[in-house]
């Protein structure tokens, strides 16, 4: 598959979608510290971010350093050269003249395009203002899969709900349009009234035939639920409105958990979970709980993050070549919370669409 930049998850079809998820599986050893990768020896990526991020930054950082890479970065406008008045042409001219790609994340829908039409290297989207985080909804859509394929369901046919910031969240934006490339499919979209999702997003998917409800409240019975996609308020991109966001009947606790949704219920957000007092964001009582799968959504931001790369500068080959093993000592499991069937060891999870 070629692919100039990564920008929208409009660029994808079930078929892109496979070779690239079949290139993650391909990484997963890599990015689980057991194999070794040089397939971008002497590669320099230039990251970008022009708004807060830890995962995303880092994740793509790592995902470059695994495929053998180097990485350099700029955070925020002050330290640019952005403060002096330059235009993102100009910014995305220079850096390009200095790196082999480039992973922007900037405040205002459409400025990664911007970044991308002004350069011949690659450009990731790593999340434009309110607009899309094509990364996020891929690693997403990964994690689904992987989740599902220890219980033998398919994506045709989930239930799956969306929760939260549903109007500025962009990782909502970009998970539906991907799953709506599936068949079948119930989404019902549970926003604090104000922030619901964008009515012409929920129109395409149901256009495509998917059944759409919306909803004010969490706390009703959720049948047969496959995955509850929680959302943090993204207050830093109101403007102006007095929305209250998340109130305590809003939370997403163990409770709401085993009330409304089911033992096969997966568990999932993007992250960073807001835990300031009053915010009421996805509670902690489900860390110990093996249907929440925050943790081992955020991992597999690496595998997948590498498969972008490695298919935006046409080294799949290598990734999929016999790889040496690494050669330091690493944990078995990540964290002390992580599910029993969680380990580094299991190497390649299965993957069902
Ligand atoms: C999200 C983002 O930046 O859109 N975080 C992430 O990249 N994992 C979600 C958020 O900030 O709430």
């Amino acid at each position: 598959m070629t692919m100039d930049h990564l920008l929208s998850v409009d660029q994808f079809d079930r078929d892109r979608i496979d070779a690239l998820f079949a290139l993650a599986r391909a990484a997963e050893p890599v990015a689980r510290r057991r194999k070794v990768c040089r397939a971008l020896e002497g590669a320099v990526l230039g990251n970008l971010f022009f708004e807060a991020s830890t995962r995303t930054r880092i994740s793509f950082a790592a995902a470059f350093c695994r495929l053998g890479g180097a990485v350099c970065d700029t955070t925020g406008f002050t330290f640019s050269s952005m403060a002096k008045g330059e235009s993102i042409h100009d910014t995305s001219r220079v850096i390009s003249g200095y790196v082999d790609a480039l992973v922007v994340r900037h405040p205002e829908r459409g400025a990664v395009a911007q970044f991308a039409q002004a350069t011949h290297v690659p450009v990731v989207n790593g999340g434009d203002g309110p607009g899309e985080h094509p990364s996020q909804a891929l690693l997403d859509l990964y994690t689904i899969g992987c989740e599902f394929a220890r219980s033998g369901r398919r994506v045709d046919g989930a239930h799956v709900a969306l929760i939260g910031d549903l109007k500025y969240g962009r990782t909502v934006h970009s998970l539906i349009k991907l799953l709506s490339l599936y068949r079948g499919l119930r989404f019902t979209l549970i926003a604090p009234p104000g922030l619901e999702m964008p009515e012409q997003l929920c129109e395409a998917v149901a256009r495509r035939g998917h059944h759409v409800e919306a909803r004010s409240t969490l706390l009703q019975r959720l049948d047969e639920l496959d995955v509850a996609y929680a959302t943090r308020i993204q207050r830093e991109r109101f403007s102006g409105e007095s929305i209250e966001g998340y109130t305590p009947e809003f939370r997403v606790d163990k409770s709401f958990l085993d009330t409304c949704c089911g033992p096969q219920t997966v568990l999932m957000h993007p992250l960073p979970r807001d835990s300031a007092p009053g915010a009421h964001d996805l509670s902690t009582d489900l860390d110990t709980d093996s249907r929440s799968a925050i943790f081992r959504q955020s991992d597999s931001g690496v595998a997948v993050r590498m498969a972008i790369f490695a298919t935006l500068l046409g080294v799949e080959r290598r990734l999929q070549g016999p790889l040496p093993d690494a050669g330091w000592r690493s944990p078995q499991r990540i964290g002390p919370n992580d599910a029993p069937f969680y380990t580094l060891d299991a190497a390649s999870r299965g993957w069902s669409a």
